[in-house]
């Protein structure tokens, strides 16, 4: 073997990083994104960024940001502009008129196209999935159908302490506007003494098993914002609805980064956005998952048997809905969940971020990609200087089935603005997460082994940086 061969095959080195963008079959899709460039992060103005081009591989920024962010598929503007081209040439008429020759469904099929497309990135039949409104709206109109509290009886909503904020505020306002007390309704899932570290399985049924008789409703996110830990969601998923508990589970950083299986592991329902790893736009439509046992209608006598709801036109049913009768009748499945007619624009940037993940072949390879591509960045983190001098430490567990893309890493207290203002500095995207935890979080669809290498690089220079000031 010549030296340039070892040095190639040196596995902390730049080449042995290109050698695995070589190798990987899905690195071509990279091109079906614009991932900003230097200059167009530099930029101050509009026009100033419209100047530069994204094209020059050496330009490109070092973007690890997918879990915040998804970065924009080349797709999207062209589809985009489809819909304007038929908004403008057939006004009304694009409800329902097909155009030979559009890949865009009429705006009546759209959402249903959407759910098509989502159905298998969660684990789903097609309809147990509606594509509407936003995470925290969507748990809003979940709460308000599963969530039934008895003051005698069941009452209690289950979280982490860790929640989201916005997951926290959304349980703690159902449970106050039932009347009850946050205090004794709201109990949060907390190791002692340990606020910030990973729960394992067994401690979280544990607490289950405390409040088993007394909770209504158990609400986990599938992967944990701050520490990127992946959840055990079939084993927690069973063992609560075995003491009778309605499961709900926030899938923003899971939808589009790991394997799920809502329907085979019998979730109950679940929320997530679309603007992470789904690459939809920022505050791009959500996504709801009602698990078919939980949204059927049956009629007997003329009377409807259903999940009671905070309902509107579109979830009632298409065959009635014009109608103007104000005879609510829910349409099976998640549809029957929708409030109004959805955002097409919205719709149609989502749909084309998904046909990307269908050319990826879905989510088995972009997953099996994502695992190489973590455990890379972890081999290169853990080979630096700084992190066997313990100036900061990873949060995220090691196991690949307890984590998806993200890696946390904790900084030693009062690094994390230098840290990150270096970074800005060398137009390195990650994201920071206070008081000291920087997430960073290869996306299996445009992140390359090389962006790895470049951000452990820039981040070993930043922790110099940091310490000299
Ligand atoms: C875990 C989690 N839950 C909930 C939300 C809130 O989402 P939305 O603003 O779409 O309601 C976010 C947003 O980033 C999140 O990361």
């Amino acid at each position: 073997m010549s030296s340039s061969d070892a040095q190639s095959k040196h596995v902390y080195s730049r080449a042995y990083a290109l050698a695995l963008d070589s190798q990987d079959p899905l690195h071509g899709i990279r091109k079906d994104f614009l991932i900003p460039s230097k200059a167009q992060l530099r930029a101050r103005s509009l026009s100033e960024a419209e100047t530069h081009d994204s094209s020059s591989p050496d330009d490109t920024a070092i973007y690890l940001c997918g879990n915040s962010l998804g970065v924009q598929p080349a797709i999207t503007s062209v589809r985009m502009q489809q819909y304007f081209t038929t908004w403008a040439t057939q006004g009304v008429f694009g409800h329902f008129k097909p155009l030979a020759e559009s890949p865009l469904p009429t705006w009546l099929d759209a959402d249903a196209r959407a759910s098509d497309c989502i159905a298998p990135i969660v684990g789903a039949l097609p309809a147990e999935v509606a594509v509407m409104e936003t995470l925290t709206a969507n748990l809003h109109l979940l709460l308000s159908a599963f969530y039934k509290p008895d003051i005698n009886g069941r009452h209690k909503i289950i979280i982490e302490n860790q929640a989201f904020p916005s997951d926290h505020f959304a349980a703690e306002s159902q449970i106050l506007h039932h009347n009850l007390s946050p205090s004794s309704s709201l109990i949060t899932i907390e190791l002692p003494g340990l606020p910030q570290a990973p729960l394992s399985t067994s401690y979280i049924l544990s607490v289950i098993e405390k409040h088993a008789s007394t909770t209504a409703v158990l609400l986990l996110p599938g992967i944990q914002f701050y520490t990127g830990q992946y959840f055990d969601i079939p084993t927690i998923t069973k063992a609560a609805q075995k003491a009778g508990i309605f499961v709900i589970w926030d899938l923003a950083h899971a939808v589009g980064n790991v394997l799920l299986d809502l329907h085979g592991w019998g979730v109950d329902a679940a929320v997530w956005c679309s603007y992470k790893y789904l690459n939809a736009g920022p505050g791009a439509v959500g996504g709801l998952f009602v698990h078919e046992k939980n949204s059927q209608v049956s009629s007997e006598a003329g009377q409807l048997t259903f999940a009671n709801r905070l309902s509107g036109w579109w979830g009632s049913s298409k065959a009635s809905r014009f109608a103007m009768d104000n005879k609510f009748v829910p349409i099976p499945g998640a549809s029957g969940f929708q409030l109004s007619n959805p955002s097409i624009l919205d719709i149609t940037s989502l749909n084309a971020s998904l046909e990307i993940f269908a050319k990826a072949g879905g989510m088995v390879p972009l997953r099996e990609k994502s695992v190489k591509l973590t455990a890379h960045l972890e081999v290169l983190i853990r080979n630096m200087e700084a992190y066997t001098a313990k100036r900061f430490e990873i949060i995220t567990p090691s196991d690949k089935d307890q984590r998806g893309a993200q890696l946390s890493l904790k900084l030693q207290p009062g690094l994390l603005d230098a840290v990150m203002k270096y970074l800005e500095e060398k137009s390195v995207v990650v994201d920071e997460r206070r008081p000291d935890v920087i997430r960073v979080a290869p996306a299996p669809l445009y992140n390359s082994f090389e962006d790895c290498w470049l951000f452990v690089e820039a981040f070993g220079e930043a922790l110099h940086a940091a310490e000299k000031l």
